[in-house]
């Protein structure tokens, strides 16, 4: 049976990890620098000292919600910029470093440039769930290992990795930590100061665009003392580390997302910062949605379950549907979800997150991920709940192997 249609506006978005919404406090916060302080933060005019100072502020904002020092903070251009810098900014030809298999292709296509540009390269397997064991690090480090870079939390799963242990690892070794936080950064509680748990990251990357600013502004985070080639020719801007005029209007959006972000994490948000309140109450409608869809929907599961995740994302498979038919059918009927990561969306390939944790092809490829953002509602869920099952058995209704696939079972069964 098909599903009602749904009238444009109301549309649901359940796609944060791809993209989240501009929250309006973090839009009116940046407005003015667009338009009447749209100075460059390099002139020395009034225009550019409020320019300035707008960037300073975000500056500490931004290292506060990160619990380090604001000359430790770099804006860039977004996280794929973020990752460049930070393993071609410290790595040279000659030099090991080493990976994982379930990395965004911002780390993994930096990385199989770095090897065609003679660094070797290690790129470690995942289990089941995704993580990265830390027994498998400590055995592939070597003399020359440069540098490890491992995400924080991966953007398909939300799974997360035990970057303490894996930093702390690398610090003991010698060699220096990489970590994208690109989904990390505004949902978890990263404290980066020396003596803290992550002391042992050097390096670490986040954008804007995943924690309620706009696309196109980016931090990477280097340690005091952590020495790092710039990746452009230009200016002195951020120390040196990065020339080009500064995207001033993104980074004070920044900081104000930050502050929201800070907010949320400690279960604060209050009504300055739009959305749920807490981490807490943002993972009972992720769960609320899993639970409804596992019961709702037989043959399904959820990818990396089991294991610590963001509180937003679930990566769901049904089996005998095809996923980019199932986002299809959705987003037909309002609700905007993904089929693995954004970037990957038109290529059939099945998501090498999820063929890396050892799914079968078959069951990559009938996987989706649903990425709440911190304006979910209740409601949204509830019509989630609704429309993917509907959809799912309209899917299997037309599926060949699905129809196989019960016929076996009807044959199996006792009489
Ligand atoms: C884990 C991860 N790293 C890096 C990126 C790239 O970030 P940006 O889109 O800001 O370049 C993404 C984007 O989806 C991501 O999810």
């Amino acid at each position: 049976m098909a599903i009602a249609a749904r009238p444009p506006q109301r549309r649901i978005y359940m796609d944060a990890n791809a993209t989240t919404p501009l929250l309006p406090e973090v839009f009116d916060a940046m407005r003015p620098f667009l338009l009447e302080n749209f100075g460059n933060a390099s002139s020395i005019h009034q225009q550019g000292q409020r320019a300035r100072s707008a960037v300073d502020k975000a500056r500490n904002t931004v290292a506060k919600l990160l619990n380090a020092k604001s000359s430790e903070i770099v804006f860039t251009s977004g996280g794929t910029e973020s990752d460049n810098l930070a393993l071609f900014g410290v790595v040279a030809s000659g030099d090991h470093i080493i990976t994982s298999a379930v990395e965004h292709h911002a780390v993994l296509h930096a990385a199989e440039e770095l090897a065609k540009r003679g660094v070797d390269v290690t790129f470690l397997e995942c289990d089941a769930s995704g993580l990265i064991a830390p027994a498998a690090l400590t055995a592939a480090l070597r003399f020359n290992t440069r540098l490890v870079s491992i995400m924080f939390a991966n953007n398909e799963t939300g799974v997360i990795q035990p970057i303490a242990e894996l930093a702390a690892i690398t610090r003991a070794h010698g060699a220096l930590f990489h970590s994208d936080a690109v989904q990390g950064a505004g949902k978890l509680d990263i404290d980066l100061s020396p003596d803290g748990p992550l002391a042992g990251i050097d390096l670490l990357s986040a954008s804007g665009h995943k924690m309620y600013a706009p696309q196109g502004i980016g931090v990477l985070f280097v340690r005091h003392g952590v020495k790092l080639a710039p990746l452009f020719h230009g200016g002195t801007h951020e120390r040196q580390r990065r020339a080009g005029t500064e995207n001033v209007a993104g980074i004070v959006a920044l900081g104000k997302a930050a502050e929201c972000a800070a907010a949320w994490l400690s279960g604060n948000a209050g009504p300055e910062c739009a959305g749920t309140e807490s981490p807490t109450a943002l993972a009972e409608l992720r769960d609320r949605l899993e639970q409804g869809l596992l019961q709702a929907i037989p043959a399904s599961g959820v990818n990396g379950a089991g294991h610590p995740r963001t509180a937003n994302t679930t990566n769901v498979f049904f089996d005998h549907v095809d996923a980019e038919s199932l986002v299809i059918t959705l987003d037909l009927n309002g609700l905007s979800v993904s089929g693995g990561s954004a970037c990957q969306s038109g290529a059939s390939e099945p998501s090498h997150v999820l063929t890396a944790m050892g799914l079968a092809p078959a069951k990559a490829r009938a996987s989706i991920r649903i990425s709440l953002s911190r304006t979910t509602t209740p409601e949204e869920i509830d019509e989630a709940l609704r429309l993917i099952p509907s959809a799912v058995s309209q899917l299997r209704s037309i599926s060949k192997s699905w129809k196989a696939a019960i016929e076996s079972v009807d044959a199996l069964a006792p009489a």
